[in-house]
């Protein structure tokens, strides 16, 4: 199977996973990227199960209302059984490094207030260490250069993420991403807390103070499943 195939397979046993485990009428939380588009696309079959969804992104918005799903205000819903989305790197205690589609703010918002967080992975994306993929940070356009320093003053390498025409990339919310590379995260919880601390940042993409509850990862053998909360 070929990483398209596997990120299907996931997205697929996600909206299993959510018609087992989620009582009808209940709203789901839907994340970013090309592993949730698969979810997303598996979801519309039970659509009407639910009463809508509530999205990390005007990508996934537009694709749910594609499927004829009802997107909601967050200010509208008050809890989420479920929010279910990819990730850049997990390891093997569930702390992820997101943001890689630009969407990290909404996608920790969303996360936040969901009682599970469901990942959806191919194998590729599960990593001893989390590092090796350039950590995405959300930050003001006003503090783009202070935020870059204090950054770079602990190591590593921040740069400014631009577009395939060399402007800068711009997030949902008008904001621009600082993407981190050269590091070697030993602490993700102690280093979330940290970069958020920064004056002008917005998010770090690290998910360690609140990482993954469950994980479906696709891999050549099937789906397996990881649980690292109760
Ligand atoms: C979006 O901002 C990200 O957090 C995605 O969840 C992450 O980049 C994974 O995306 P893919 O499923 O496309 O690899």
């Amino acid at each position: 199977m070929n990483q398209d195939e596997l990120k299907r397979l996931v997205g697929q046993a996600a909206a299993d996973y959510v018609q087992q485990n989620v009582a009808s009428g209940a709203v789901i939380g839907v994340g970013t990227g090309s592993t949730a588009n698969c979810f997303i696309d598996a979801l519309a079959a039970i659509k009407d199960r639910y009463r809508g969804a509530v999205s990390s992104s005007e990508a996934s918005t537009a694709r749910l209302r594609a499927h004829g799903i009802a997107v909601l205000d967050l200010n509208e819903v008050d809890n989420l059984p479920v929010y279910v989305d990819g990730a850049d790197e997990i390891d093997a205690q569930g702390h992820m490094i997101k943001g890689g589609g630009g969407a990290l703010t909404r996608e920790k918002i969303v996360a936040s207030i969901a009682r599970e967080f469901v990942c959806v992975v191919d194998a590729s994306k599960l990593v001893p260490v989390l590092g090796a993929f350039p950590l995405p940070v959300e930050v003001i356009p006003m503090a783009q250069a202070a935020v870059t320093r204090a950054l770079a003053a602990q190591g590593g390498a921040p740069a400014l993420r631009r577009t395939a025409d060399g402007k800068p990339y711009l997030t949902d919310n008008g904001n621009v991403i600082l993407d981190w590379s050269g590091l070697q995260i030993e602490d993700p919880v102690a280093l979330e807390t940290r970069v958020n601390q920064i004056p002008g940042v917005v998010t770090v993409g690290l998910f360690a103070q609140r990482g993954a509850d469950i994980c479906l990862m696709g891999t050549p053998q099937g789906v397996q499943r990881a649980t690292y909360r109760a």
